[in-house]
């Protein structure tokens, strides 16, 4: 079966696709941990569509595809129009001739996935409204390194405290997919929506996971050996003001010392950052041993490098051609 040129979501992907990533990604962070950088990008350049700021999803795609011997180029947000001036089609087509590799973070997920369908060369999704595909990889790997003594992947609970976010829909998706048990706790109103619900539902029933949605702090948090939060407000939700989030979510949906006692006695404490401490979470928390946020973080590169060594296709060499052109150019630079 052909491999699907682009990474916009990890829904169409199998469990087992997305688990050769991941065995990708930690075999290249244990060989650069070794000292050997392998030349698995050498000369590629990765195009960066940016129409938000990023700290993360930026830097750890730039020293991803350095560290395999490839170039990034940082085209920064307002720097090109996506279905501007310049509509999204002929951006697409210019960019697959200049570029090996793209990734874009947008406003609007139609406007990745229009630019996957327009572009030759693979497209990444760098997060959009509707979902942050590459922050699930990286998750997932975290995941995976911490799992709770004795237990297996399939076995974990993962609980989101909060808003029901992209990072909290992705979190859902890869979750499900794997075949664990996926809980968001957040308000009424503030709940994955059905099309949402749907997908994970789908994702339960090849794979054997399942999944709660709640409003009770004692179902949201009971037996979690992972919890998970995001920021309450942010990029995506110009139609609530911070006083609307603060009065929906504050105190009942603070992850605090106290909160994380509802877990299970060796959950760990996942956050995708950016934090606002004492918002969504206090800073004992997100400072505690058992708080993996920052480790997390630093598996976005582990991540990034594997998903750019996974879609980038190959260089394939005609040695007879590049032969013949060598010769030319020997010749006319004589
Ligand atoms: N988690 C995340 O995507 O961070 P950035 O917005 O800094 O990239």
């Amino acid at each position: 079966m052909a491999r699907i040129k682009d990474y916009i979501d990890s829904t169409p992907f199998t469990k087992e696709e997305l688990l050769t990533i991941v065995d990708l990604s930690r075999a290249i962070r244990d060989a650069i941990q070794a000292g050997y950088y392998p030349p698995l990008l050498k000369n590629r350049t990765l195009g960066m569509i940016f129409q938000q700021s990023s700290t993360r999803t930026r830097v750890s795609f730039e020293t991803a595809m350095m560290q395999l011997g490839g170039h990034a180029q940082y085209l920064a947000p307002g720097q090109i129009q996506l279905g501007g001036h310049e509509t999204l089609e002929d951006t697409a087509r210019v960019l697959s001739r200049l570029v090996d590799v793209l990734m874009a973070r947008v406003d609007r997920h139609s406007d990745v996935a229009d630019l996957a369908r327009f572009a030759t060369v693979p497209v990444i999704n760098g997060m959009s409204d509707y979902n942050h595909p590459t922050q699930e990889l990286g998750d997932l790997i975290t995941i995976i390194d911490n799992l709770p003594e004795g237990k297996r992947l399939e076995d974990i609970r993962v609980s989101f405290v909060g808003d029901a976010t992209q990072v909290c829909a992705s979190l859902g998706f890869i979750i499900t997919k794997m075949g664990a048990h996926f809980t968001q706790f957040g308000p009424v109103g503030y709940q994955l929506s059905e099309k949402y619900q749907d997908i994970l539902r789908a994702n339960c029933a090849v794979s054997g996971g399942s999944f709660t949605i709640t409003d009770e702090a004692d179902l949201g948090y009971r037996d979690a050996d992972f919890v998970y939060t995001d920021v309450w407000y942010g990029l995506y939700d110009a139609e609530r003001s911070e006083n609307e989030y603060l009065s929906a979510f504050m105190p009942a949906y603070q992850v605090t010392s106290a909160a994380m006692e509802m877990a299970a006695p060796h959950a760990k404490f996942l956050h995708c950052l950016p934090a606002s401490r004492g918002v969504e979470v206090t800073s004992e928390v997100l400072d505690a041993p058992y708080s993996l946020a920052f480790e997390q973080a630093g598996n976005r590169l582990t991540a990034m490098r594997g998903i750019l060594v996974y879609f980038t296709p190959p260089v394939v060499l005609n040695a007879a051609a590049a032969d013949e052109a060598k010769a030319r150019i020997e010749r006319l630079m004589s």
